[in-house]
């Protein structure tokens, strides 16, 4: 969903606690509900609904913009170095404590698909780690990164700056599937 128009979110403001709670809950009930509106979209454009599929599009970004609405109300929104450290902090979490936390209930339950998502995403977000990392050091400095492109695995989510692999060593979708940014 390339879109040139992004709203400019209401401005952050000092809350009350329960508000507080509240907007949290809700961004991540809206940011859940508009992921899972693009992923109907996609069964419906599969089942040959193309404008059921149109219709999840649009609500889903609707959602998008209440969550992008609340997080900012809630303070999230920082500057670009700030936001690059947040979103390290936020991959880190996941790495050091979140997932591999996961990866040991799921094998423990013997539940294969679920570790096999969690282990994608663990994997992935190690990707994302070291990228923050860097471009925070190039905005720290004043600059923006440079033009190579990103790729993403379009199943596993792995990530690389520059040329996609010929496989991805994660999942094993070839090269030409990968996603260009
Ligand atoms: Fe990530
Ligand atoms: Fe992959």
């Amino acid at each position: 969903m390339a879109d040139g128009f992004i709203n400019t979110p209401p401005k952050p403001e000092k809350l009350g606690a329960m508000t507080a709670e509240n907007l949290k809950a809700a961004l991540a009930g809206e940011s859940q509900a508009s992921q899972k509106y693009l992923a109907f979209s996609a069964r419906a454009r599969e089942e040959g609904y193309a404008n059921v599929a149109r219709l999840f599009e649009a609500v889903a970004y609707a959602e998008s913009t209440h969550a992008r609405n609340h997080l900012s109300v809630l303070g999230g929104i920082g500057n670009t170095g700030e936001n690059l450290k947040a979103a390290f902090g936020g991959e880190t979490f996941e790495i050091d404590e979140m997932y591999p936390a996961y990866d040991a209930v799921a094998r423990m339950q013997g539940n294969k698909e679920a570790a096999t998502t969690v282990r994608y995403a663990l994997s992935a977000e190690k990707d994302h780690q070291k990228i923050y990392d860097a471009t925070g050091t190039s905005v720290a400095g004043g600059h923006d990164r440079d033009a190579t492109p990103v790729r993403v695995c379009p199943i596993c989510g792995h990530t690389v700056i520059g040329d996609a692999p010929e496989e991805c060593p994660v999942c094993g979708t070839a090269k030409e599937h990968f996603r260009t940014f």
